[in-house]
């Protein structure tokens, strides 16, 4: 009798201890992820605690292994810290090696930490699954040269567009990215002055200029008919580029909250082996925001 209760004891102890996840950045506090993991933790009752992280921007690999000797199970990476993640890395996924960077670790039982990216899927999946946009065949258009974009062209490229561009305002970075990408398919380098008079059928804004509230000096005519413009950046309203988007042809002009759903359910994948339904959560955070 004593045995069986100790017995039960355990086991309740052992199902009240949650798994422990985590975003870690800097900043981080405004960090969707905490809600978007708690939904999808929710749909499979699942026993999770994900919070966010912050680190020092020279704290990271400590904040890492402090995390780890906590019982962390894993985390997501955001800015300043995916090439930190990328050199942390023990283990690497193709993708992630693609991208040069890591948004998702996962510490293993035998001691090693598995770096994976799940921007450029998250990206594809928002684009192909919600929006139902297919890429293949279509003329692509991206903005910008940094870290962001080097995350989604791997998974770009692998829908077969029939073009992708990269352009950028230092063009020489645009050009280093797509040499890096060649052996993945047709990828061009240009500036924004050479956009003139070429027209896309998804326009990609990976620049960083929609966080100051800016866009690139993009020309007229830059969408084909029924063309999508997108942005990785997502906020309260649209971005500038989105907006000037919607004045200049674009079809639709989507910002990246499904990006960031998605990338998140593909990390709940890795680290809990089921993917959650993205649907529900993209349309409440839509609600709240
Ligand atoms: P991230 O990791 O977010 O991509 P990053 O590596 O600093 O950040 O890259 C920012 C990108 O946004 C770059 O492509 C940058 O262009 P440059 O390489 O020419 O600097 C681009 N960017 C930032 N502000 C911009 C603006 N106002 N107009 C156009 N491009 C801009």
């Amino acid at each position: 009798m004593q045995v069986q209760d100790r017995k039960v004891a355990t086991k309740a102890e052992k199902d009240t201890t949650p798994a422990r996840y985590a975003v870690m950045g800097n900043p981080v506090a405004h960090s969707k992820s905490p809600a978007i993991h708690k939904q999808f933790a929710h749909q499979f009752g699942h026993n999770i605690e994900y919070t966010a992280l912050w680190a020092d921007t020279d704290g990271f690999v400590e904040a890492a292994e402090q995390f780890r000797a906590e019982g962390g199970k894993g985390f997501n990476v955001t800015v300043p810290f995916k090439l930190e993640a990328f050199k942390l890395a023990d283990n690497l996924s193709e993708r992630a090696k693609l991208a040069g960077a890591v948004n998702t670790i996962r510490f293993e039982p035998d001691g090693k930490i598995f770096g994976d990216n799940t921007d450029g899927t998250g990206l594809v999946h928002d684009l192909t699954k919600n929006l139902n946009i297919h890429l293949r065949g279509k003329k692509i258009l991206v903005l910008g040269a940094g870290g962001a974009v080097r995350g989604v062209l791997g998974p770009l490229l692998k829908q077969n567009p029939a073009a992708l561009v990269i352009a950028n305002r230092t063009v020489s970075k645009a050009k280093d990215l797509a040499k890096n990408f060649e052996s993945f398919g047709k990828v061009e380098a240009i500036g924004y002055d050479d956009l003139v008079g070429k027209r896309f059928d998804v326009v990609i804004n990976g620049t960083s200029a929609s966080l100051k509230g800016e866009m690139p000096p993009l020309p007229v005519n830059l969408f084909a008919n029924n063309a999508v413009a997108y942005d990785m950046m997502y906020g309260d309203k649209p971005t500038p580029f989105l907006e000037w988007a919607m004045l200049h042809g674009a079809k639709t002009a989507t910002d990246g909250l499904g990006m960031l759903v998605e990338q998140a359910a593909e990390s709940y994948l890795l680290w809990r082996g089921v993917r959650p339904d993205t649907r529900p959560v993209i349309q409440q955070l839509r609600k709240g925001s």
